[in-house]
């Protein structure tokens, strides 16, 4: 290991993160009832110019009266090129922020922007004496965030999560996109002729630079990688093969855009039974090979080491996490 040790954001399950538009107070209670893990309440882009200042309304009121139970609760804020910014934050977590665990940026592009809102709210707990840090998630959906994803990270010690924020980000880029969060047939490879002069096109994942790009600078920071929307909700089969590229890149949840991908993301971003015991069955040996003053052991014929180890205790502690919430 390094000498350099990275600080882990708060254990907070993230599996399932639902956008509730604010504008859309109807929908509150449902969401409150939902498995979700997490719920942002957008004041960003499902809400149009004019909604905006009574959805903040409605947000302030939600959070203070409905029975959220265990969720873990986030806004998403207007972005900083925006005069809406200031007042989001300042009403919210003056008004609600004894409720509100995490505020979502959209389209950060520099580290001073985490430096800015984090000021900002740091005063107003302080005026507020709230007790609970605030924390931070951060859309990266910009050419600019993705240049500077690393120091986004590192920029403050209230970030908690890393999103990728596909629609936004292949607008950025210009990526040639139809549908949000889907593939392009265009992203494929050409196999070369077989003997029967037949060739095959093997459809590639267009967003894998972006994303491993994003999980590297989540994890280097202690700090959730969360892969964000897939906008077709009637496909719940590329739903799932979205989220399961994520969660192999290393991502520990998805957002879900509508209520019917809750349970999606968080069957595919749950370790399996099986994987739980073989972990278990992994500490179990390891324990069994220390007190036998052995560092390396096998199990079913493969070696297992001091790396299995941790995979296998973050394993037992997520599983540990979803037993409890
Ligand atoms: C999310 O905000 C996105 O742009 O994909
Ligand atoms: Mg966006």
């Amino acid at each position: 290991m390094s000498f350099h040790a990275i600080d882990q954001a708060p254990a907070r399950l993230n599996r399932s993160e639902l956008a509730v538009p604010g504008s859309q107070p109807q929908m509150f209670e449902k969401a409150a009832q939902s498995d979700v893990d997490v719920i942002f309440l957008d004041l960003e882009d499902a809400v149009a110019p004019d909604e905006k200042a009574q959805a903040r309304k409605n947000i302030i009121k939600a959070l203070n009266e409905i029975d959220w139970g265990t969720k873990t609760m986030s806004i998403r804020i207007n972005g900083l090129d925006t005069h809406y910014m200031y007042r989001d934050v300042v009403d919210v977590v003056e008004q609600a922020g004894e409720r509100l665990d995490l505020i979502m940026i959209p389209k950060v592009g520099t580290a001073a922007d985490v430096y800015a809102i984090d000021m900002i709210v740091t005063q107003i707990e302080d005026a507020m004496g709230l007790k609970k840090r605030i924390g931070f998630e951060h859309i990266i959906e910009t050419a600019l965030g993705m240049q500077n994803v690393s120091e986004i990270a590192a920029a403050s010690k209230r970030n908690e999560s890393l999103h990728f924020g596909v629609a936004d980000y292949a607008a950025s880029t210009r990526a040639r996109t139809t549908i949000i969060g889907g593939v392009n047939p265009d992203y494929s490879v050409l196999t070369d002729p077989d003997a029967n002069n037949a060739r095959e096109t093997h459809w590639g994942d267009m967003w894998h630079y972006a994303l491993a790009r994003m999980v590297v600078a989540a994890r280097a920071n202690g700090l959730r990688p969360i892969d964000g929307p897939f906008g077709d909700f009637q496909d719940p089969d590329g739903y799932r093969a979205a989220a399961k590229r994520a969660a192999v890149l290393g991502c520990e949840g998805k957002w879900a855009i509508h209520p019917s991908q809750v349970a999606l993301a968080n069957e595919v971003m749950s370790p399996s039974d099986a994987e739980v015991t073989k972990a278990g069955r992994i500490l179990t040996a390891m324990a069994e090979a220390e007190a036998a003053g052995k560092g390396a052991v096998s199990l079913d014929g493969r070696l297992i080491d001091y790396a299995s180890i941790r995979q296998a205790e973050v394993l037992v502690e997520k599983a540990r996490q979803i037993a409890a919430g």
